[in-house]
């Protein structure tokens, strides 16, 4: 069983990661009052879990699943259940799900009371690898991805490979996209990747890659927990593929962040950033795991890039890319520029078929 402690200006956090770690850790962070959030997909699978460990200490809360469930009135029943139950103080909330759950019973417990204890048990690759960790906590409203949230630290967060054993494909497809992000954001990581591109879905590899991905994004957010800087770098990728996300729909997070990071890729060549061997390695990682689309007119779906978090002037987009192994850096492009680069990755991956 590995350990990694983030501690931050706001709270101190310890990850336990590794086979067995529910089993060993759930049952002695269930003291007092709980309630537990889970979504419907992880209820009908693991009924015995609930029913078993977390009904015998309180109340289990199940919303429906899917990226439609961050919103208010799913965050407005969470609490309204929270108060029901009689939830105190010194009650403990467990998010027992993938990015969706983690993300609203995140900001549900830091709400309630001003703040009761969180405990995340990530169900998912891609949760487990980021979204579980480093405290965000937020619900989508008018269609903006993550406008409404909170920085608050869970006190643990308790990720088990046994969950993977009934992740769909497109769930591992979904974590390999913040996966290969990690690749682009540190040098270990990524070679790593390169050294198992032909074995990126074997269950030991995640094993491994996880511990690493979440070891990285522990470090980045023990450095600055709030994004006033590094944290930003964890955002590869998530320029675009949050403007795809947000215009096209259809396909989910994880995917977008390795479409989007095709595209940034694409972009950081042309703007000189990134050296094109080192893009291609990485874009080899990408088509291994995704086909790329191409769109047609990008212009609307480009100005949805104009409603994320890292933009500081009007008129302006907020990009990081990879540059050279283990170095990402920020990239600032006028609104008009980002969507005719992105615009002309398209155009080229359209002759080029896709
Ligand atoms: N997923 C990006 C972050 O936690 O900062």
């Amino acid at each position: 069983m590995k350990k990694i402690e983030i501690d931050t200006p706001s709270a101190e956090s310890l990850i336990v990661c590794g086979d067995g770690a529910f089993e060993k850790y759930i049952p002695e962070l269930c003291t007092g009052l709980t309630f537990t959030v889970t979504d419907s997909n992880v209820y009908k699978l693991y009924r015995g879990i609930f029913d078993g460990v977390f009904s015998s200490c309180g109340q289990v809360y199940v919303i429906p699943a899917g990226e439609r469930s961050k919103n208010y009135s799913v965050l407005l029943g969470i609490l309204k259940a929270m108060l029901a139950a009689g939830l105190k103080r010194n009650s403990t909330v467990f998010a027992v799900g993938g990015g969706v759950v983690g993300d609203i019973a995140g900001l549900a417990a830091s709400l309630y009371m001003r703040g009761v204890d969180l405990v995340q048990v990530p169900t998912t690759l891609l949760s487990q690898v980021d979204s579980s960790v480093g405290g965000k906590t937020a619900i989508d409203l008018n269609g903006v991805k993550n406008i409404v949230g909170t920085f608050y630290q869970p006190g643990n967060v308790v990720v088990d490979p046994l969950f993977l054993k009934t992740l769909p494909a497109r769930e591992v497809r979904c974590g390999l996209g913040e996966i290969i992000k990690y690749g682009a954001l540190g040098k270990d990581i990524y070679v790593k990747l390169i050294e198992n591109k032909n074995n990126l879905k074997s269950p030991s590899f995640l094993r491994d890659i996880t511990y690493d991905c979440i070891a990285f994004k522990a470090d980045v957010v023990r450095r600055d927990e709030r994004e006033g800087g590094l944290r930003k770098i964890l955002n590869l990728g998530h320029t675009t593929g949050h403007a795809f996300e947000l215009f096209y729909k259809r396909k989910s997070h994880g995917e977008f962040v390795l479409i989007g990071m095709y595209y940034e890729l694409y972009i950081a060549v042309k703007c000189g950033i990134c050296a094109p061997e080192y893009a291609k390695s990485l874009i080899e990682l990408i088509k291994k795991v995704i086909t790329v689309p191409a769109y047609g007119d990008v212009r609307e779906a480009c100005r949805m890039a104009m409603y994320d978090k890292k933009n500081v002037r009007p008129r302006e987009v907020s990009l990081v890319v990879p540059s050279s192994p283990g170095k990402p850096q920020e990239l600032r492009l006028s609104a008009e520029r980002y969507a005719e680069l992105v615009q002309s990755c398209s155009d080229e991956l359209k002759k080029e078929g896709a």
